[in-house]
């Protein structure tokens, strides 16, 4: 398997290269710019542009961005259980067949959302009590559905939500007709069919709260001991989803990704952010102003930042593409929580994915489809040195590894390393320019600057380099 699936990764990786190639001296996109760097960007579609769903047709505007600004896709509901085989052995395939042939023309990677899940079954399914005919009706599931969308889905979701919320997590029972009545084995099982019906299909156990950190009685840190399962005993696990449905409190998640990242990478799996929104208190969005929506920036643009630097991680979906059609208006309490407004208007926050991509050279930032780290000595080595580079807390910064221009900064004042003469400039996270000028003497002075993160860039004659650096 694992010669098919490097293969496969490889093969991936050099289409998108190619794919970034034809759209040179276009406009420039989310998507050119990740293609540029090997890298997936997505979006849903979601009921409406499937045609039906919460009354009427989406706007023109919706494909339209969506076509020029994601190369990923992934359906909101569409490929669901409860979508693709509403009567037990018929299945139901237009919607699913519709987004496929969209992204197949749009040269589009696709996402498949989700084999095993405990919600959005049909009730036929969670009226069935007997292990064996459970197992049955799964297998046909996976089976006959992965098997239609062999060589079109890149990624499955195989297992969706499967932990629980509790301290000590374990495997969700409540309200899960897979565990209840079959056990922790459907995991195993799922994992299992859906490489046999497509051996090339990278397969993604995919969860919300794994962001939250892996620290003792963590989500994450339940699931590491279930990947680590996994490996051990063959079964065939590639990814994992963290969905990330955060709130625009949750500063620290972006630090709480880039440490999964890095434990994955340990083990040799690829971490990719599927469900993305920032979301600001339901009934909020009248009283938010500028300064709400740049802070959202902020925190997408670290999470973009984690995303480029980690080299296991390979896409970056978000769970919507505008504010007028999110599912965070619901029952979820957050709203406002995507990169368009309700009027299709570009927010902060598409700026600030915008700013973390230019900032990050296609030269540095590496394809998990086609060099994913090895689990070895050396491998964890190297995301050490990485840590310590891309460490925001920390005061001082040395030039990478090979580099003679550097910086270090020290309170406020930022000194360059190994030129004489050289133009700083200093970005905020939209990547707007709050600062320049030209040092002669060593150092300079960033006083006028309000506490926060932001980016500097170094330049000397052709030489540059730029770190993110916190003021404080
Ligand atoms: O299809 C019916 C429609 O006929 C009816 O008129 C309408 C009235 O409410 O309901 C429609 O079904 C809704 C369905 O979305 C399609 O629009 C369901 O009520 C509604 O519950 C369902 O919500 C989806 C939710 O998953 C269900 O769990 C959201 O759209 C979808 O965004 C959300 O996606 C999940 C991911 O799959 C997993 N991670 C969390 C994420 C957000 O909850």
């Amino acid at each position: 398997m694992k010669i098919s699936k490097m293969t496969s990764r490889v093969l991936l990786g050099a289409a998108l290269v190619g794919a970034a190639a034809t759209v040179a001296g276009a406009e420039e996109t989310l998507r050119s710019l990740a293609e540029e760097r090997g890298r997936y960007i997505g979006a849903i579609l979601n009921s409406e542009w499937f045609g039906g769903g919460w009354g009427g047709a989406l706007e023109p505007e919706f494909e339209e961005i969506h076509k020029a600004q994601f190369n990923a896709v992934v359906a909101e509901n569409e490929m669901k259980f409860d979508a693709t085989e509403p009567n037990q052995n018929t299945f139901s395939y237009d919607k699913g067949d519709k987004m496929v042939t969209y992204a197949q023309e749009n040269k589009m990677r696709v996402r498949g959302h989700a084999l095993a899940w405990h919600s959005q079954v049909p009730a036929w399914v969670d009226n069935i009590r007997s292990k064996s005919d459970l197992l049955n009706v799964l297998k046909n599931h996976i089976d006959n559905v992965v098997t239609h969308y062999k060589g079109q889905v890149a990624e499955w979701d195989v297992v969706n939500e499967a932990i629980n919320d509790d301290n000590d997590h374990g495997w969700r029972s409540t309200g899960s007709v897979w565990f209840k009545n079959i056990g922790a084995e459907f995991l195993d099982s799922a994992f299992v069919w859906a490489h046999a019906a497509d051996p090339d299909a990278e397969l993604c156990y995919n969860d919300y709260a794994i962001e939250w950190g892996i620290g003792e009685g963590s989500k994450a840190g339940f699931l590491l001991k279930q990947v680590d399962h996994w490996i051990e005993n063959n079964i065939p696990i590639t990814c994992v989803g963290t969905q990330t449905h955060i709130e625009i409190s949750h500063e620290s998640t972006p630090a709480n990704v880039r440490t999964l990242a890095q434990e994955l990478a340990k083990r040799n799996i690829v971490l990719n952010i599927t469900e993305l929104d920032i979301g600001f208190p339901q009934g909020s969005a009248s009283s938010l102003g500028a300064s709400d929506y740049e802070k959202q920036g902020h925190l997408y643009r670290q999470f973009m930042d984690v995303f480029l630097e980690e080299p296991n991680m390979g896409e970056f979906m978000i769970w919507g593409v505008t504010d007028a059609h999110s599912w965070l208006d619901g029952s979820q309490g957050k709203t406002q929580g995507l990169i368009y407004d309700k009027q299709y208007n570009k927010k902060p926050a598409y700026d600030s994915l915008v700013a973390s991509l230019k900032a990050h050279p296609a030269s540095e930032v590496k394809s998990p489809y086609g060099t994913v780290t090895p689990a070895d000595t050396s491998a964890s080595d190297t995301a050490a040195v990485d840590t310590a580079a891309h460490d925001t807390t920390t005061t001082s910064f040395i030039a990478s590894k090979g580099e003679t221009l550097g910086m270090t900064l020290s309170g406020r004042t930022l000194s360059v390393i190994g030129a004489n003469s050289a133009k700083v400039e200093v970005f905020n996270l939209q990547g707007r320019p709050v600062f320049s000028e030209i040092v002669t003497k060593g150092s300079v002075e960033l006083s006028k600057l309000t506490n926060g993160m932001y980016v500097v860039r170094i330049m000397d004659g052709s030489r540059a380099m730029q770190r993110r650096v916190v003021i404080k």
